[in-house]
């Protein structure tokens, strides 16, 4: 098939395409670089051995998709395109609402219109706020308000994708929620590559490991959790890559929406992935006990059978792996595709 990739440069799309061409898939790339860099995708070619179709275009410039629609036959939509810092968007969500919502209106626009009508949504688990219960299943009832913009704008658009599958218009529409994305290519020349001072745990943890950041502060340790820090479910990014190709290859039902979890299923606690990280690397990760940071919750992992039903799609990879990878990926750019 072919397939357009939003957000093809960034750290999930870029992983995501490799596994599609392993597949025997071709991919067009849009992309406005907005958190990525075009060495990313330069770093992809080398790795799947082919020169990819890359536009850099805005997805909310319609005359944009309109000129790559009438171009390529395209079969169906993977949509990474978005901004995902959940800080930043409590400061400025406007930008986040702009972007996101915008972007994903023009792309549904331009491809009924061109009657492409399979889409693999990257939604989050963000989107069940937080859950009554762990492990969390898809059949969980989701809140009207998350606490944050960029959460929201993820609701917001799963609110669109399950009204738009019933128009009755063939739509065929996965939401992927994600759980905590981890790790990175096995040959680590692509990988995560945060532009500011990272959010996420596993990119804090490797900067300091590098020597770029001087120490972690571990946001609490007393939640009623097995050694009080936030436990999460965190998925290697090649599996999480398999889970695009699988959706693809078994597609939803027409006019019936689906949300599928991808996680491993499994909860990991800050500090064992502390260790996991230290003996993986072999390197100490110097930490302190910091206040809990504001909208975090204790526990979130995903029930993940509803996607080895569907998808017969189930994480391989474990935590060390990541760690590892992660550490290849790390140590070998210290400041990302700046080099
Ligand atoms: P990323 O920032 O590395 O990739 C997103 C890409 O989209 C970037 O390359 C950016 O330049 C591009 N982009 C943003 N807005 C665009 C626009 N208007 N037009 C064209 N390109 C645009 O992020 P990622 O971690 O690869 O995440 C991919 C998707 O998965 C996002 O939608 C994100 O919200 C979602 N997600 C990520 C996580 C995570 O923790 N990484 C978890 C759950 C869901
Ligand atoms: C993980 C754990 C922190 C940093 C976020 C988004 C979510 C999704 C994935 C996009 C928590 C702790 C972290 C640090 C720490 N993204 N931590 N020190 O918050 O589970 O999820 O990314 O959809 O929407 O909210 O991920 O990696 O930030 O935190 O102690 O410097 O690590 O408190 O327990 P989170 P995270």
């Amino acid at each position: 098939m072919n397939i357009l990739v939003t957000g093809g440069a960034g750290y999930i799309g870029s992983h995501t395409i490799i596994e599609l061409i392993n597949n025997g898939h071709d991919v067009i790339i849009i992309d406005n670089l907005s958190n990525s860099s075009k060495e990313a995708v330069t770093r992809t070619e080398k790795i799947v051995g082919k020169v990819l179709t890359f536009y850099e275009k805005d997805v909310r410039d319609k005359q944009a998709l309109e000129e790559i629609f009438s171009k390529h036959q395209i079969d169906g939509v993977i949509h990474f395109a978005g901004l995902k810092a959940v800080g930043e968007s409590v400061k400025v969500p406007l930008k986040y609402y702009n972007n996101n919502l915008i972007s994903t209106v023009s792309l549904l626009e331009i491809m009924e219109s061109h009657d492409v009508k399979q889409l693999v949504f990257s939604s989050s688990a963000t989107v069940y706020g937080d859950p009554a219960s762990v492990p969390i299943k898809e059949s969980a009832t989701l809140p009207a308000k998350v606490t944050n913009s960029y959460g929201q704008t993820k609701l917001i658009i799963e609110t669109m994708l399950m009204d738009l599958v019933i128009t009755n218009n063939d739509w065929q529409i996965t939401a992927l929620r994600y759980f905590n994305p981890i790790g990175a290519h096995e040959s680590g020349t692509i990988g995560e590559d945060p532009s500011d001072i990272p959010n996420n745990l596993m990119p804090y943890v490797s900067q300091v490991a590098v020597g770029k950041l001087k120490e972690l502060s571990v946001f609490g340790n007393d939640y009623p959790t097995r050694d009080g820090t936030g436990v999460r479910d965190y998925i290697h990014v090649a599996d999480l890559a398999k889970a695009h190709v699988a959706a693809l290859s078994t597609p939803a039902t027409p006019n019936k929406y689906r949300a599928i979890n991808i996680g491993t299923g499994k909860g990991t606690s800050v500090l064992e992935l502390v260790n996991a990280f230290e003996h993986a690397s072999g390197v100490k990760i110097p930490y302190k006990i910091a206040d809990r940071r504001l909208g975090d919750i204790a526990e979130c992992y995903a029930d993940s059978s509803l996607a080895q039903s569907i998808l017969g799609w189930q994480a391989q990879k474990t935590i060390e792996d990541a760690c590892a990878d992660s550490w290849r990926w790390q140590s070998a750019n210290p400041n990302g595709y700046k080099g």
